[in-house]
């Protein structure tokens, strides 16, 4: 396995759901970060990137394992948090496109709403693989959290009657909302083909059951649909996701890198509101693992990024840069030929 693994990419993995089902929320728990408190309103209005290492995904996703040794070979996951609010359409279409899987967050007490049938549009299009968290379990009438007793099943399992009984009830009708648009559900400890059925996974933000089960399955997923598709390819793939002013930097881009490597000094090609700009990487920065891109916050500087990553550049002229585009590597900006490829190209 380890042949593999060292030319496996980080799996991009996009968060998706209507409104207010708790998306921030369930990263903020696997990060044990506070982004979602400084919220405007509580609401999503940009995309986001965590870059989470390898071992602080096992460490959690082991406590379900009992010890067992967890032998997956992604270098790490990179997260894509996006807005679920109703206006933001065009971020979710752009977060989704990005992804390797996704998770689809559903409120287990509402159901399928207008922005989780939004979601799995875009997913469908694409054939992108996804699993669904059935959010907000702690919610169910008399529910006695166990946030100590993995895998869920376990803490199901444990549940008065009625508050098991209830669960089972909303599981079973989104199952059947899931049906009436085209997807077969199950239980993800009952799902026997995940290429075939959507996995249902429980969680709570809040007490933290079913966070463990939604980790193990994101590194598992991986290898079973999609080892191809995460082979290293050196295809440069970058797209802008902010312009933003950072003090000390000046205006900077926040990039993600879904294919390829990408360097300080290189030279690059962005697409501007009056024509293609063309600048030099002055700083390549990230920030820390496990922490929140649109958050402002410290950096980390780099040489070199591979992807999958979540990226800050600071470059000269990137003042009039238009989000949602794609970023070019020039190789030899000295030729004319090249020049004029990447110009046709972004
Ligand atoms: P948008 O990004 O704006 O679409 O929302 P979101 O899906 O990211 O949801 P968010 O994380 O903002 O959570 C919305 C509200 O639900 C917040 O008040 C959270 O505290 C709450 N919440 C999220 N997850 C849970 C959960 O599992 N249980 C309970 N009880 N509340 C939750
Ligand atoms: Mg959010
Ligand atoms: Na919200």
């Amino acid at each position: 396995a380890s042949r593999t693994a060292d030319h496996l990419r980080s799996p991009v993995i996009c968060i998706l759901g209507h409104v207010d089902t708790g998306k921030t929320k369930i990263l903020d728990r696997i990060r044990r970060t506070n982004v979602q408190d400084g919220e405007a309103g509580g609401i999503t209005q940009q995309i986001g990137a965590t870059y989470f290492p390898i071992d602080a995904v096992k460490k959690e996703a082991t406590k379900l394992a009992e010890g067992r040794q967890l032998d997956y070979n992604v270098p790490s996951l990179l997260i894509i948090d996006t807005p679920g609010h109703e206006s933001f359409t065009n971020l979710r279409s752009r977060g989704s496109s990005l992804c390797d899987i996704a998770i689809l967050v559903v409120d287990i007490l509402h159901g399928l709403e207008p922005q989780t049938k939004e979601s799995i549009g875009l997913l469908k299009a694409r054939k992108t693989p996804f699993i669904v968290a059935l959010n907000k379990i702690d919610r169910i009438y008399d529910w006695d959290a166990q946030p100590h007793n993995c895998p869920t099943r376990d803490s199901i399992a444990k549940q008065p009657r009625h508050a098991r009984e209830e669960f089972m009830r909303r599981v079973r009708d989104a199952q059947l909302e899931f049906a009436e648009i085209g997807f077969n559900t199950e239980l993800y400890w009952e799902n026997e083909d995940p290429r075939k059925t959507v996995s249902l996974v429980p969680t709570s933000a809040i007490s933290g059951e079913g966070i463990p089960d939604l980790l193990m399955l994101l590194l598992a997923l991986p290898q079973k649909l999609l080892t191809d598709r995460l082979m290293f390819n050196p295809l440069l793939e970058a797209t802008v996701l902010e312009v933003k002013v950072i003090e000390g930097l000046g205006t900077t881009i926040d990039v993600i890198l879904t294919g390829g490597t990408i360097r300080e000094g290189d030279t690059i090609m962005v697409v501007g509101l009056d024509g293609p700009i063309v600048s030099t990487i002055r700083a390549l920065l990230t920030p820390h693992p496990m922490k929140e891109m649109r958050v402002k916050g410290q950096y980390l500087h780099h040489k070199e990024i591979k992807a999958a990553q979540g990226i800050k550049i600071s470059a000269e002229g990137m003042e009039k840069a238009v989000a949602g585009t794609q970023l070019m590597v020039v190789q030899d900006p000295t030729s004319e030929v090249e020049m004029e490829y990447c110009r046709d190209e972004v």
